[in-house]
């Protein structure tokens, strides 16, 4: 599996520690920055990340800032990408499980890093339930679909 990882200043340090951890673990990955802690604005990363999926450059991908949640709100503004800010690993694996996320983001400034690891393994370890919850998520895109042509 093919993993970008994008992050600001503020999750610097965490997205060293996931790429270290993935690497490890033989994931093939792609840092798209930033490369180091001097402050850039994280809708830059988020961006350039979430394309790299929509582009199938990687499978999934992992966006980190302070909180997580500019980095996340970024990424969501693209075409296709779901991405699901987790606090802990029951939301991790949700987000695979029924949202069918394609990204994930954290908040170096919210949680450890020894949680952030386990976060990082559940949610690529868990599969998409389809079923019921795929209308659903098409339901999503199809909120996406919609506004594009009104615009
Ligand atoms: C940067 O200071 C901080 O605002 C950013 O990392 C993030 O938390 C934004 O949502």
């Amino acid at each position: 599996m093919k993993i970008v990882l994008g992050c600001d200043h503020g999750g610097y340090e965490l997205k060293e520690i996931i790429k270290e951890h993935l690497m490890k673990k033989d994931y093939y990955v792609i840092d798209v920055g930033t490369y180091n802690i001097e402050s850039v604005d994280y809708p830059d990363f988020g961006k350039e990340a979430a394309e790299a999926v929509i582009r199938k450059e990687a499978d999934r991908g992992i966006v980190i800032c302070g909180t997580g949640i500019g980095i996340s709100i970024a990424a969501n503004k693209v075409k296709g990408i779901r991405c699901a800010l987790c606090t802990d690993e029951y939301m991790a694996k949700m987000s695979r499980m029924h949202n069918n996320a394609n990204m994930l983001a954290l908040g170096n400034r919210v949680i450890g890093s020894g949680l952030a690891l386990n976060i990082v393994d559940s949610w690529i370890s868990t599969e998409f339930e389809g079923g019921r919850h795929e209308n659903r998520v098409n339901k999503i895109m199809e909120i996406e679909r919609s506004r594009k042509e009104e615009e």
